[in-house]
């Protein structure tokens, strides 16, 4: 191309939050119920504790907290589209994007969820991104939101202590490929053929929710962990090593990775076979717990909030989930205005 030729367009990253309910929950207050033990849950998975919704708040409830804040971030007050990704949406139907799109004044604008189980953050932000290069959308506000203390079973000792609740979300604006914060590069992925390694068996059109025939393990989420972990490191390091070669970049160009927050075991696994050092690989698992969709703007709003990710930091951001999907993208961090830590609440509430 001509250095004189206009770059071609691009979204660009402009606001960031986090946000998780308040009320926390210890591998302490787990052991008093489950058999398991602090010890177990910190070797095996790196988490100290999770936060989780009270009885009668809902996945939107925390969308629309971080949504509410990464608008703030961005210093705008309209978008064209909000994007909400999660696998616990407030019902089947409707989708759950434009009842917090109207809960934060955007009634008008396009809304929708994407549903890629862990995974979704990056699905949703290629989403996002074709919205905008495409011309279809100027604006849009994406939120990764999950509760999976909704769904999973609180006596399943091998899953209640991975998951937390928790909401993640970013503003994305029309730009330009060169400047900071143009996501470029995406690889995503898919195998249905190992769709039975993280499932919730009824309530969709195969197996109807309700109804005394329902057995209550089908419920609830299940995941066959010791299969999934060694496709999670497999994949996970499969789609870094896709998305950077075909942006051209060496693994030596990470400042800093960005993982689904998974399990501490699996982060480092995968850093390590990526020949990154541990210390480059951002982790907030320990405090936040498997939080599905909200995990990777999470963890960033964390990361960026305590200055460990800093404008001009190229990142490479890499999930895993359910599907089986997978999805990595790489962007170099823009200035934004601090975020507020997601777990330092302060005089903030939740709805
Ligand atoms: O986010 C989407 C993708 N999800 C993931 O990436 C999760 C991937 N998987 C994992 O993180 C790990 O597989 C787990 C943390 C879920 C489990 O760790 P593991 O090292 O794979 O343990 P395991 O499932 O192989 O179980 C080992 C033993 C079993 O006992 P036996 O059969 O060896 O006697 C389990 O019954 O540990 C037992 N166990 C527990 N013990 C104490 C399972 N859960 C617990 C527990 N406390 N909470």
């Amino acid at each position: 191309m001509p250095s004189n030729a206009p770059s071609p367009p691009a979204a660009v990253l402009c606001g960031l939050a986090g946000w998780v309910p308040p009320r926390v929950v210890t591998n302490e207050e787990l052991a008093d119920r489950l058999d398991t033990d602090d010890a177990w849950i910190r070797t095996r998975t790196g988490i100290l504790r999770r936060h989780v919704i009270e009885p009668g708040q809902a996945t939107s409830d925390l969308a629309v907290e971080a949504g509410r804040r990464a608008l703030r971030s961005a210093g705008v007050d309209s978008v064209d589209a909000v994007i909400v990704t999660t696998t616990t949406p407030d019902r089947p139907c409707p989708a759950t994007a434009p009842a917090v799109a109207a809960r934060l004044g955007l009634v008008g604008a396009a809304a929708f969820d994407v549903g890629a189980v862990c995974t979704g953050f990056v699905y949703g932000l290629a989403t996002a991104a074709g919205l905008i290069t495409s011309g279809v959308a100027g604006r849009v506000l994406l939120i990764g939101a999950d509760t999976y203390s909704t769904i999973v079973d609180p006596l399943d000792r091998a899953n209640a202590i991975i998951f937390g609740d928790g909401a993640g979300a970013v503003v994305l604006r029309a730009g330009r490929v060169d400047e900071p914060g143009a996501v470029g590069r995406f690889d995503l992925g898919s195998d249905g053929t190992h769709e039975d390694l993280i499932t919730v068996a009824a309530g969709g059109s195969r197996q109807r929710a309700g109804g005394d025939e329902v057995p209550p393990r089908d419920r609830h989420f299940a995941m066959r962990g010791n299969e999934v972990y060694r496709h999670a490191v497999t994949r996970m390091a499969e789609s870094a090593r896709t998305v950077l070669r075909t942006a051209g970049w060496k693994i030596d160009d990470i400042d800093r990775f960005v993982p689904h927050q998974a399990n501490l075991r699996i982060l480092h696994a995968v850093a390590d076979d990526l020949g990154l050092p541990p210390e480059r690989c951002v982790a907030n698992v320990d405090s936040v717990g498997n939080t599905g969709a909200a995990s990777i703007p999470l963890a960033l709003a964390d990361a960026v909030a305590d200055q460990v990710v800093r404008p001009g930091d190229r990142l490479l951001l890499t999930a895993f989930g359910g599907g089986l999907t997978w999805g990595s993208c790489l962007l170099t961090w823009p200035e934004l205005p601090l975020p507020a830590h997601p777990y330092d609440r302060g005089e903030e509430t939740a709805p």
